[in-house]
C-alpha cells in the first residue's frame, strides 16, 4: 500500500550483488529499504560472479537475503571476460526494468561492470563503500573502486578519510554522504547467531586432542591474487604459516582460488598439518564465530580487517597496504606484509601482550543502511524530479 507513495513512474532501485563480500553489505540495505517510510522498491540482481553454494546460496540463507529477482549467471572468467559478460547481460535487465538507480557495493568486478552499464544509460549510480584507496593500482579492486567512484552520482563512505581520497580525485563533497559501515550493520545484527568455533571444528573432523587444547587458535584467510597466484609467493607464505602453527594452532578457511593454487603448485603437504586445519569456505555465521573466538586473525581480506576491528580481535594483514586505514589507526589491525619475520613477530606480540585493543570507528553502529535509505528516499525523487540531474 505505502509503496504507492514512491513517486509515480519511478522505477525500483536495482541492487547489485556478485561476489561473497557483497552479500553481507546488501542484506541490511534491503532491510532498510523495506523499513523506510515509504518503502523503497528494490530489484535484487545477482550477477553470478560467485556461484558455488559455499560462496553464494549459503550466505543468502544465513543473511536472510531474498532470492535474487534476477540472476545473470556469469560465472568465472578473466577480468575482461567476466566484466564484459556482466555488462552484456545486465543491459537488457536495465532496459526492461527501468530502474530509478543502480546501487552497487564494494569493489568487485560486478560493482564496476553494472555501474558502467547504468552511467551510459543516464541512470544514477549509487556506490556504497566508496572512497577507500590502497593506492596500489596492481590490485583489481583498486581499479574497480577508482572507476566506480568517478561515475557514481551518490557516494556513501564508511570512514572520514575516504572524503579526502575522493576530493583528490575531483569528486565534489555534495555527492558524498558519510553514513558508516553496512558490513558492520550485518555483523552487529547477527553476532548473537554466530556459530561456536568448537562446533565448526568438530564438524570439520579436526583432531579431538588438538581441539581439547585448542581454546586458542589463529584464523587464516588468503585469496588475493598477489598472495596466492604465484608459487614463489604462496609457498613461503604457507611455510611461515606453518611456523606460526607450531606456536598457535591455525584454522585456515580456504577460498576456491587458494585451494586451486595449493593443489596446482603441489603445496598441499605444506598447507596441511595436525596444527593447521584446512576448512572449505565458511558461511557467514561460521566466520563470525571463528573470528570472535580467535586469538588472532591473519588475512588479506578487506572485510575481515573491518570485522575484527568491530569485534576487538587482533588482526594481522598479510599485505603491503590497506585501503581501510581506520582499522589500523583506530582498530585492531596491523599491516605486516608477507615477510616471515614480520608475521612471526606480529603473532608473538599478540600472544605475549594480547595485541592492539582499538576502538570501534565512528558510525560503525549498526545503522548505516538506515542512513542510506533515508538519504536515498530524499535524493532519488529529487534527482528524477523537475530540474534534477
Ligand atoms: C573476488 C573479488 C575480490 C573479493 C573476492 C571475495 C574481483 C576482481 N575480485 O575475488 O575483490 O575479495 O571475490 O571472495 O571481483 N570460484 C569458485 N566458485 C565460486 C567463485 C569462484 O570456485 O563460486 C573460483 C573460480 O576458479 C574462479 C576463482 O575462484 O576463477 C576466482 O573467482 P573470481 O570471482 O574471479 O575472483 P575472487 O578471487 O573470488
Amino acid at each position: 500500500m505505502t509503496a504507492s507513495l514512491w513517486p509515480t513512474g519511478l522505477g525500483p532501485v536495482a541492487c547489485v550483488v556478485g561476489a561473497r563480500p557483497n552479500f553481507m553489505k546488501m542484506a541490511p540495505i534491503l532491510r532498510a529499504f523495506a523499513a523506510h517510510d515509504p518503502p523503497l522498491p528494490a530489484l535484487l540482481v545477482h550477477t553470478g560472479q560467485h556461484y558455488d553454494r559455499d560462496m553464494s546460496d549459503r550466505l543468502f540463507e544465513e543473511l536472510g537475503l531474498p532470492r535474487p529477482d534476477i540472476n545473470l549467471e556469469v560465472g568465472s572468467g578473466s577480468h575482461a571476460v567476466q566484466t564484459a559478460e556482466i555488462m552484456r547481460r545486465f543491459e537488457p535487465v536495465v532496459d526492461e526494468k527501468g530502474p530509478s538507480a543502480v546501487l552497487v557495493v564494494g569493489d568487485v568486478n560486478s560493482t564496476l561492470a553494472c555501474s558502467l552499464v547504468a552511467v551510459k544509460k543516464g541512470i544514477p549510480v549509487v556506490h556504497v563503500e566508496s572512497g577507500l584507496r590502497s593506492h596500489d593500482r596492481t590490485m583489481p579492486e583498486e581499479i574497480n573502486r577508482v572507476l566506480t567512484d568517478q561515475i557514481a552520482d551518490r557516494l556513501y563512505t564508511t570512514e572520514r578519510g575516504a572524503m579526502a581520497n575522493l576530493a583528490r580525485e575531483g569528486i565534489s563533497a555534495e555527492r558524498i554522504g558519510f553514513v558508516g559501515n553496512v558490513m558492520i550493520d550485518s555483523l552487529l545484527g547477527n553476532r548473537r547467531r554466530a556459530r561456536p568455533p568448537g562446533e565448526i571444528l568438530a564438524a570439520a573432523g579436526a583432531d579431538a586432542a588438538l581441539l581439547a587444547g585448542a581454546a586458542e587458535y589463529g584464523l587464516v584467510t588468503l585469496h588475493r591474487p598477489a598472495n596466492v597466484d604465484q608459487p614463489e609467493t604462496l609457498e613461503p607464505l604457507l611455510a611461515t604459516l606453518r611456523e606460526v602453527s607450531e606456536r598457535l594452532p591455525l584454522v585456515f578457511a580456504l577460498h576456491p582460488r587458494t585451494r586451486a593454487h595449493i593443489e596446482r603448485f603441489g603445496l598441499r603437504g605444506l598447507a596441511e598439518s595436525p596444527r593447521m586445519i584446512l576448512l572449505p569456505p565458511q558461511g557467514y555465521l561460521e566466520m563470525l564465530g571463528l573470528m570472535a573466538g580467535a586469538t588472532v586473525v591473519l588475512t588479506d581480506s578487506g572485510g575481515l580487517q573491518e570485522e575484527t576491528t568491530a569485534l576487538g580481535i587482533p588482526c594481522l594483514t598479510l599485505r603491503e597496504n590497506t585501503e581501510r586505514p581506520i582499522t589500523v589507526e583506530e582498530g585492531t589491525n596491523t599491516v605486516v606484509g608477507r615477510e616471515r619475520a614480520a608475521i612471526l613477530g606480529g603473532v608473538d606480540e599478540i600472544m605475549l601482550g594480547g595485541g592492539k585493543r582499538g576502538r570501534v570507528p565512528e558510525l560503525w553502529d549498526g545503522r548505516a543502511a538506515e542512513r542510506i535509505a533515508a538519504d536515498l528516499g530524499r535524493w532519488l525523487p529529487r534527482r528524477h524530479g523537475p530540474g534534477g540531474n
